[in-house]
C-alpha cells in the first residue's frame, strides 16, 4: 500500500501534512528526485542520491541526513509501500520559516517527504509515439539542479497538450536543450545523439543510463548540441525519464519522424533498456 514518510513519521501519503510556512510553499525551495522501483529494487539509486546531493549543494541546503541514513529510510518505504513497479518520490525543502523572507534563516530543520506510490509503467506493446511541438526554452539557467519549483515546466507542457500534443521539446537559441519532463536523443544514419550536459538541462539518470547501454553496444553515440532543424530531419527521435524510460517520438510539429512509429534502434534499445532492470533474468 502507498506510504508516505515525513521528518521521520510514515502514515499513509494523503495524511501528510506541511506547514503553510514550508519554504517549499512559500518559495518553491526545494528539490526533489523521482525513482524508479522494479521488483523491490530502486533502479540506480546510486545515481540518483548522487543528484540529490548535487541539488542540495547547489541551494545551500546542508544535508538532512548522511548516506547510510537515507538508504536505510529508502530501504524502509520500499519495503512498507511493496508496489511493484513503483515510483518513490523525496522531496526535501529548506523547513518551516515565518514570518516569510528571502533571506535563508540561519538554522532551520529541512522538510523531507517521501512516498511510495505504484507507477503506472506501460507494457512495451502499448507504447505509442508522442507528437511533441517546439518551443522556446522560457526557463531559468540552471535546469540542472532537480527544483521543485516547475512553474514553466508546466507551462509548456500544457500549452503543448491543449494545441494537441503530447510534450514540448524546448529550443534555447537554436538548439535542443530537452522536453518539458525528459531529456531528448535523435537517431540520424545511424547514429544516436543527445545533447551534451550543461546547465541548461537536467542531467537525467535514464539519460546516462542509455549513454552507458549504447556505450556498451555497436551503436554509436554522440553528445552534442543538436540543432531545431536536425530535430526534424531526425530518423528517429526519442524522450527518456525515470517515468517514460525510452519512449519514441512519431511526429515533431508537423513533421513526421521516420513512418511515424517506433524505429528499429529505438527497439534495440529498449530491449537492452528493460534486460537491464531489476530482477529481470
Ligand atoms: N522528471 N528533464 C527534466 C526537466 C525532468 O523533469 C526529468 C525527470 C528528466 C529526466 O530525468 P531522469 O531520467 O533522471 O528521470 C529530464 C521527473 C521524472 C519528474 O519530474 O517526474
Amino acid at each position: 500500500m502507498a506510504v508516505a514518510y515525513l521528518n521521520g513519521e510514515w502514515m499513509a501519503p494523503e495524511d501528510a501534512k506541511v506547514s503553510v510556512f514550508d519554504r517549499g510553499f512559500m518559495f518553491g525551495d526545494g528539490i526533489y528526485e523521482v525513482m524508479a522501483v522494479y521488483n523491490g529494487e530502486v533502479f540506480t539509486l546510486d545515481q540518483h542520491l548522487v543528484r540529490l546531493q548535487r541539488s542540495l549543494d547547489a541551494i545551500r541546503v546542508k544535508s538532512p541526513y548522511d548516506e547510510a541514513t537515507w538508504l536505510s529510510i529508502i530501504t524502509e518505504a520500499v519495503a512498507r509501500g511493496n508496489e511493484n513497479p513503483a515510483y518513490l518520490y523525496l522531496q526535501v525543502t529548506r523547513g518551516v520559516e515565518s514570518p516569510r523572507s528571502h533571506v535563508y534563516p540561519a538554522s532551520v530543520q529541512p522538510t523531507v517527504l517521501m512516498t511510495v506510490m505504484a507507477a503506472p509503467i506501460l507494457a512495451r506493446n502499448e507504447v505509442v509515439p508522442y507528437k511533441v511541438v517546439t518551443k522556446q526554452d522560457i526557463r531559468w539557467s540552471r535546469g540542472d539542479i532537480k527544483v521543485v519549483s516547475l512553474i514553466a515546466n508546466g507551462l509548456l507542457k500544457n500549452e503543448a497538450v491543449d494545441a494537441g500534443f503530447d510534450d514540448a521539446v524546448l529550443i534555447r537559441d537554436g538548439a535542443v536543450t530537452e522536453a518539458t519532463a525528459a531529456n531528448v536523443f535523435i537517431v540520424k544514419d545511424g547514429v544516436v545523439i543527445t545533447p551534451p550536459k550543461s546547465n541548461y538541462l537536467l542531467h537525467g539518470i535514464t539519460r546516462a543510463h542509455v549513454i552507458n547501454l549504447l556505450r556498451a553496444s555497436e551503436i554509436t553515440i554522440e553528445e552534442r548540441s543538436i540543432s531545431e532543424e536536425e530535430l526534424l530531419a531526425a530518423d528517429e527521435v526519442w524522450i527518456t525519464s525515470t517515468g517514460h524510460e525510452v519512449w519514441p517520438v512519431g511526429q515533431v510539429n508537423d513533421q513526421v519522424i521516420g513512418n511515424g512509429s517506433a524505429g528499429v534502434i529505438w527497439q534495440a534499445v529498449d530491449e537492452l533498456f528493460q534486460a537491464s532492470k531489476p530482477g529481470v533474468p
